[in-house]
């Protein structure tokens, strides 16, 4: 059955469910850096530890993802909302600029400023619709700092505390 729904009406619906922001890194081919925004992010099973992120197809980010296998999560800090937008600009090649990065266990770079930090590596890939969801197998984990998580709501952005 076909139902026919406004994409913007959907899309009106799903920003009422807030989330936390995270910035989606790996390496490419080339040595590189990658990273874009992205809050389609959710934790998937203890057992294994599975994550996923939804990634459009157009993102120039997935195929260096998919190459290289690996990427990492890095939530973010309320007081990074200029890094939110950094990297779901079309500036690619600035994004990491004035960073403070490191790597953990796959090579991919996590922000030293994150509130905790995911580090993967892919486990599947499903095509669905115009978008691949990628699911990591977790292969480190930690939290790095204390502090208020940025969020997304309603297109907007936001924080709360406990
Ligand atoms: C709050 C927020 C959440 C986003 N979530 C996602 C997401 O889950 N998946 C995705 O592919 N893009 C998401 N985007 C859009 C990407 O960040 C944006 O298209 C970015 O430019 C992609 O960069 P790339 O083409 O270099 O990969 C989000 C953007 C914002 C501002």
């Amino acid at each position: 059955m076909t139902v026919r729904i406004r994409s913007d009406l959907f899309k009106e619906a799903m920003g009422r469910f807030a989330t936390g922001v995270a910035v989606v890194t790996t390496v490419g081919p080339d040595g590189d850096r990658v990273g874009f925004t992205a809050n389609a992010v959710a934790s998937v099973s203890l057992d294994p530890l599975l994550v996923l992120v939804s990634v459009d197809q157009s993102s120039s980010s997935l195929d260096p993802l998919l190459e290289t296998g690996f990427f990492a999560l890095s939530f973010l800090h309320a007081d990074d909302l200029e890094v939110a937008h950094r990297f779901a600009s079309g500036e690619r090649d600035t994004r990491f600029e004035g960073l403070k990065v490191r790597s953990e266990v796959t090579g991919a770079p996590i922000l030293e400023s994150a509130l905790a930090w995911v580090d993967c590596t892919v486990w599947k890939v499903v095509e669905a619709g115009d978008h691949h969801v990628v699911f990591g197998e977790v292969q480190g984990c930690g939290v790095s700092s204390e502090g208020t998580p940025l969020l997304y709501f309603r297109g907007g952005f936001g924080t709360m505390s406990p």
